[in-house]
């Protein structure tokens, strides 16, 4: 018998741009099978536009991932006995309510186990990553992606999403990444950063900024006197005012990449290790000079990464200049695609 085919869209809803991805299991590939986007003006146009763009994708497959962000979504650090990944969660969940601030029955809670920790006396500890989104914003979520005719298989959040690409990159490059090594993924959206640390190819810190290229193009109307879509239009294409657009950018990157350093100092402090390089990913990383930006500020080998490479591409289906275009914006919608 043929081994059936298994294809699912990661769907990344973004707070400006739908970005869906089909990812299809092949034997010993990943291979794209669909892929498509769509700015969106406001949540108000988010649903129809969502059911837009899968009508014109024609994906083959009705199941996606998606993941849910913002303030209803918080993470919390917190130090467990060790014990079995199996009992973690349930375990996690009866400790949840001392650390988050919301009613421990009104969310869903996950937890991924991160490190193992010795103190002085010889006593063991797990650091343990606890997720805590609210029900509500599960269930509405869930909810419409239902009512537009799709198949909710998995709601996660952007940064483990980011984790997910980046192994699935290890997975089918092997050898791009150094075994060993620790890195930063850095998803800076419209909105938001969100950051992923893993050291070799674990996944240790996860947190979210709420700043993004919203605030440059704040940044740019005001510095220029434009009125909002003129800065977005320039920031995107700058062409002769390239140096403009940098020099009215640095103030916003350098308090952005402030934020990102203050994450990376914790993971240093908490983990006792180096985040060693950057890959930066998101719309916000096809600024032609971000790497640079950050790469001064954080003092660290600073890259910008594309999520596409080492898979394959079914040209016949995917407009492979625009996939190719576009790549790092495409992180968080992959990492959702292999997460299922
Ligand atoms: N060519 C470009 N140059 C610079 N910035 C760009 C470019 N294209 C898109 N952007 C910016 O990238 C951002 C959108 O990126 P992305 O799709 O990752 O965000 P999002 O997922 O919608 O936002 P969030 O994750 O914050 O909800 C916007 O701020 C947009 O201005
Ligand atoms: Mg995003």
């Amino acid at each position: 018998m043929l081994k059936q085919k298994k294809s699912i869209v990661g769907l990344d809803i973004g707070s400006s741009c739908i970005k869906a991805v089909e990812l299809t299991r092949e034997k010993y590939d990943y291979v794209i099978t669909g892929y498509a986007q769509v700015d969106v003006a406001n949540e108000a146009a988010r649903q129809d536009a969502i059911a837009e763009l899968m009508r014109a994708a024609k994906f083959r497959s009705k199941r996606v991932a998606t993941a849910v962000s913002g303030k209803n979504v918080v993470f919390r650090y917190i130090g467990m006995p060790e014990m079995g990944e199996d009992k973690l969660v349930h375990a996690v969940k009866l400790e949840a309510e001392k650390y988050i601030p919301f009613d421990v029955n009104d969310v869903e809670i996950d937890a991924q186990k991160l490190a193992v920790a010795t103190d002085a006396a010889g006593k063991t500890e797990m650091k343990v990553l606890l997720v805590a989104a609210k029900k509500t914003v599960v269930a509405d979520h869930a909810r419409m992606l239902t009512e537009l005719g799709l198949q909710p298989v998995a709601v996660g959040v952007d940064g483990f999403a980011l984790g997910n690409a980046w192994e699935l990159g290890d997975l089918v490059h092997p050898g791009i990444q150094d075994p060993g090594r620790t890195v930063a993924l850095i998803d800076i959206g419209a909105t938001k950063a969100s950051i992923n640390i893993l050291r070799d190819n674990v996944s240790c810190f996860a947190r979210e900024v709420p700043m993004g290229g919203q605030d440059l193009t704040n940044a740019i109307a005001r510095r220029l006197g434009l009125e909002p879509a003129a800065a977005e239009s320039l920031k995107r294409d700058p062409g002769e005012q390239l140096a403009v657009v940098q020099e009215a950018c640095g103030q916003t990157l350098e308090d952005l990449g402030n934020e990102v350093n203050l994450s990376f100092d914790f993971f240093e402090n908490q983990f006792d290790g180096e985040v060693q390089e950057v890959w930066l990913t998101g719309g916000t990383a096809l600024l032609p000079f971000l790497e640079e930006s950050f790469e001064k500020i954080f003092e660290k080998r600073t890259k910008t990464w594309n999520p596409v490479e080492g898979l394959k591409v079914r040209s016949d289906s995917v407009d492979v200049e625009a996939l190719n275009q576009l790549a790092p914006q495409l992180a968080v919608a992959i990492g959702l695609a292999a997460s299922s």
